[in-house]
């Protein structure tokens, strides 16, 4: 059983490194956007889209790629993403998307991702450190429970 993790990581690699410990357990194929545009999606069982938080919303890349998906029946997606508020409620706005391209969208996971845009530089940035190894392990654990629930 073939899974995808497409993510968009523009500012600091926050969102890169969750992705990478999901795609360990996952043993997943980890593209961005623009590669997995040429790729078929139908090969994978189970499709993850990941972004960094910016001005309130995942990268226009990731958007530019749900936007020009075929609509796929009952196919199992995740979402993820890192900001600096840590926010659950900014997966929304993708899993709203997916939904409407007939995904069945399994969980999502969201964790607190260092910040040092424009005037947050100033004073060191905010969220030092983070995502740290104890937001890592629960990506992994969130991987695990997906792994479990047979989605894959
Ligand atoms: C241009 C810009 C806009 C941002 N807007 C938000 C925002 O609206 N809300 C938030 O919580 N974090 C915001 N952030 C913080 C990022 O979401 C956070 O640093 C995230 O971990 C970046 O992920 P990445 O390193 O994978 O790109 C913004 C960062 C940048 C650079």
């Amino acid at each position: 059983m073939k899974t995808l993790i497409v993510c968009s990581s523009m500012h600091r690699g926050n969102t890169k490194m969750i992705a990478e410990a999901m795609a360990e357990i996952l043993d997943a194929d980890l593209m961005e956007p623009q590669e997995a545009d040429l790729v078929n999606l139908e090969q994978y069982d189970l499709v993850g889209f990941g972004s960094g938080v910016y001005g309130g919303r995942p990268h226009k890349s990731i958007e530019k790629f749900v936007f020009g998906l075929p609509r796929f029946r009952g196919r199992k997606a995740f979402v993820f993403s890192t900001s600096w508020r840590g926010k659950p409620s900014y997966n929304e706005y993708l899993k709203n998307k997916l939904t409407c391209k007939g995904f069945d969208v399994a969980g999502d996971f969201c964790c607190k991702g260092f910040n040092c845009f424009g005037p947050f530089k100033l004073i060191g940035g905010l969220n030092k450190g983070r995502p740290n190894k104890e937001d890592v392990e629960k990506a992994r654990d969130f991987a695990r429970k997906l792994k479990s629930q047979e989605c894959i």
